[in-house]
């Protein structure tokens, strides 16, 4: 008899995602079903119509677009006291354990073409550290100055999960405890054709693929772990993206913004560079707080500038937010209002078959993948705070194998925060016309992991390396 999901399939006009079923082992005929059942025929339907038929309506005017405020740095005119008043309250937070961190690492890492998952990448410039090795020597770092543990929540997808488990089983953690890092799956969507069809991968497997740093809010409830926040008194998630070695995993000024705003999201931003710069950006539309795609932004709007010649759309997102408990679970569909992200379509190449089962590899996009991007979430919040961080020494992000934002760009960015950190403890280093330094520099975080943290272990060596030798601070 045929199985009730086929023929629910048949009658939604995807029957060809069992095409192949008398070719397949009865085992291969499980694993298909299984992946059948995840998918909410009635919700690709919808997106088809109205992300791939109706593809105009993604693009929208922006007449009542303004600026989103933001707290000013202090090197940028900031109020000083009031950041030392916020990380006051940030440090209460980390020393009362109600802080933990959370990576979102479920990407494929397509432009970087590295074939495991992204956090294995070695990323540092002398020790080649992975990224992830860097975000659990920062986290064991501010353990060792708050006295306190703080979990880890390590988002992967169902296609990097077993690799990042087994890399950091094979690595002891780095040595934070096991128990305090929680691995959990994000969810997955079918890839569809133009014409709506789900597309196949292989005879006996649908092309899923991971449904977009936005799915962490929903994977954060279903895999139970903001039930794990709740029973170990964790109120707020520190918020970022798995190819940034220069984050401020823990930051205690952050962390306090957040609480004293009583924000359910909150965001940091860096000036734009300059107005084409490929990041989106903060804005105010209709009261709400919204990051608006660069692909997006309407040109003039781009390239608008206020009185003072600075562009008026200034505040480019790099992804780094903070979460409290509450508001993911109201995000995540634990809450009593069922609210849930948009999603995007995305256009690629998509391996598949044809009608006969031969592989197809697409030399264009003959596809469509759907993702939700985690800032959507922003005009949910009631209440957000957006404040400015400095580029130098929080965003230098690992995207690309070559050229901008590439391994090359983010060593060059690490070792420039090391020799400002040497600087700061009155030592001079010999660098390029770029602030490059000479010879290869890099600093453990558990040796130093800002300015004040570096300079007071500095002071502390009896022995000081030569700095020009390629020299490693642990
Ligand atoms: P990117 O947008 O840079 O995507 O992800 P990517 O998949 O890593 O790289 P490309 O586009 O294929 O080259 C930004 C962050 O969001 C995470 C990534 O791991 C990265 O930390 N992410 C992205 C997820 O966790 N899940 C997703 O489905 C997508």
């Amino acid at each position: 008899m045929k199985h009730s999901l086929i023929s629910q399939f048949e009658n939604a006009g995807q029957g060809q995602v069992f095409r192949f079923w008398d070719e397949l082992s009865p085992g291969q005929q499980t694993s298909l079903l299984e992946e059948a059942e995840e998918i909410d025929m009635e919700e690709i339907a919808q997106l088809h119509r109205s992300l791939v038929l109706n593809s105009q309506d993604e693009h929208h005017d922006f007449p009542d677009l303004e600026p989103a405020p933001f707290i000013a740095h202090p090197a940028q005119g900031g109020d000083s006291s009031a950041w030392a008043e916020a990380r006051n309250v940030g440090d209460s937070a980390l020393r009362s354990g109600s802080v933990a961190a959370f990576v979102v690492a479920g990407g494929q890492g397509t432009r970087l073409g590295y074939d495991k998952p992204k956090g294995i990448y070695p990323v540092t410039p002398l020790k080649e550290k992975s990224l992830f090795q860097v975000f659990a020597e920062k986290i064991r770092a501010a353990e060792n100055t708050y006295e306190t543990t703080i979990p880890w929540f390590i988002m992967a997808s169902h296609g990097n999960f077993q690799d990042t488990v087994d890399f950091f089983e094979s690595n002891n953690h780095f040595g934070l405890q096991s128990g305090q890092v929680h691995f959990f799956r994000q969810g997955r969507m079918p890839a569809i054709d133009l014409e709506g069809k789900i597309l196949l991968s292989c005879k006996s497997s649908i092309a899923m693929s991971p449904d977009g740093h936005g799915g962490s809010l929903r994977a954060l409830v279903r895999s139970g772990a903001t039930k794990i926040m709740e029973e170990n008194g964790i109120d707020v998630l520190s918020y970022f993206q798995v190819d940034n070695p220069l984050i401020k995993v823990i930051d205690p000024a952050f962390i306090g913004f957040h609480l004293q705003s009583q924000s359910g999201m909150s965001s940091k931003m860096i000036p734009k560079a300059y107005a084409e710069e490929k990041v989106g950006v903060f804005c105010t539309q209709q009261d709400k707080t919204v990051v608006i795609e660069y692909s997006d932004l309407p040109e003039d709007l781009m390239h608008a500038r206020d009185e003072s010649g600075q562009l008026k759309f200034l505040s480019g997102s790099i992804a780094i937010h903070m979460l409290s408990r509450e508001f993911v679970n109201q995000m995540g569909g634990a809450g009593s209002t069922n609210t849930s992200l948009p999603f995007h379509r995305a256009d690629k190449k998509i391996p598949t078959l044809d009608d006969e089962g031969n592989p197809i590899e697409p030399e264009s996009p003959n596809g469509v993948k759907f993702e939700m991007f985690v800032f959507d979430a922003l005009p949910f919040s009631e209440k957000t705070v957006v404040i400015e961080t400095q580029r130098s020494s929080d965003f230098s992000p690992v995207k690309n194998a070559e050229g901008l934002d590439s391994p090359h760009t983010s060593k060059e960015d690490q070792m420039k925060e090391f020799v400002s950190w040497l600087n700061t403890a009155g030592e001079a280093v010999a660098t390029d016309a770029n602030g490059v330094p000479l010879q290869l520099i890099e600093v453990s975080p558990l040796f130093g992991y800002d300015g004040p943290s570096f300079v007071k272990s500095w002071n502390a060596l009896t022995e000081k390396p030569d700095l020009s030798q390629p020299s490693y601070l642990e």
